[in-house]
């Protein structure tokens, strides 16, 4: 038996016995696909992740497809081996209305997706996402019972100017100010630092893992269960070549992963890569 089947080995015969003590916040590595991929290419590459993950123990898999293509997307992983979730990059809080090109969150569940992404920073700089209205795509989402990956972090000029502490307190804030307590659990952070987004420039594992701690702190002064539940990913120019290092920093819990999710060799050795750091 190998050292990371082993492991968990002791973990599933210990939980029992040590309840909560053991249990492990659940990893994720999740794929924003943005706006890349066709019909065709979407599912190629949904069912090449799809047939290429492990069955068994490994992160949670999430794959994030454009729009149009969640219903062909969700059907490509229906049979895959390990389970695979699907969500939308944007949605409208409001259920129903006249909003021209927008689409609600029940829109989305009926396809089958069952995941959404808010607040990230290409929606907040360039489509003029304001954190209050962020905070009520978090909360839409949640009310439907999909499960948002909420986006937060600051840009260059904030970071230069050390406010990334005080960006993210307010993004976070306005995130879940208006989530009911019962449902802070199901959130899933991600923190990106605008700088590191599609620049190839990454937070050193050092400096991701400081704001992680920051936000998990923050989480525990609405709730230490939710705090210790919800896993907070990082996302900025993450690759093969760099997912062990940040993924061996206890705080991170996975990865937001855009330009090297595109390729499915890449992404499914960055889904082993989570699975070895167990
Ligand atoms: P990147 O994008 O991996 O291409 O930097 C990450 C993201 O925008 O979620």
């Amino acid at each position: 038996m190998g050292g990371t089947a082993a492991k968990s080995l002791v973990a599933r015969l210990m939980t029992p016995l040590m309840g909560p003590l053991m249990e492990q916040r659940r990893k994720i590595v999740s794929g924003n696909w943005k706006m890349h991929k066709g019909l065709d290419q979407a599912r190629d590459l949904a069912r090449a992740i799809a047939s290429g993950l492990e069955p068994g123990s490994g992160p949670e898999v999430v794959i994030f497809p454009a729009s149009p293509f969640l219903v062909a997307v969700v059907e490509a992983v229906s049979k895959a081996a390990h389970p695979i979730g699907v969500g939308a990059q944007n949605v409208h809080p409001s259920p129903e209305g006249a909003f021209t090109g927008e689409i609600s969150v029940a829109m989305v569940r009926s396809t089958g997706a069952r995941h959404a992404l808010a607040g990230h920073s290409e929606r907040r700089q360039l489509f003029g996402d304001t954190d209050a209205f962020v905070g009520k795509k978090v909360r839409a989402i949640l009310d439907l019972g999909l499960t948002p990956f909420f986006c937060v972090g600051e840009t260059i000029e904030e970071r230069e100017a050390n406010k990334t502490i005080e960006v993210v307190a307010r993004q976070l804030k306005a995130g879940l100010d208006h989530v009911d307590a019962n449902k802070l659990a199901r959130v899933v952070i991600a923190y990106e630092p605008v700088w590191a987004i599609g620049t190839g420039k990454t937070a050193t594992p050092r400096q991701g893992a400081e704001v992680h701690r920051f936000i998990r702190s923050e989480l525990a002064k609405r709730s230490k269960a939710a705090a210790e539940a919800i896993p907070i990913l990082y996302g900025g120019s993450v690759k093969p070549a760099n997912i062990r290092e940040l993924l061996a920093e206890k705080e991170i819990d996975g990865a937001l992963i855009g330009g090297a999710s595109l390729e499915a060799a890449g992404f499914l050795e960055m889904c082993r890569a989570a699975r070895e750091a167990g």
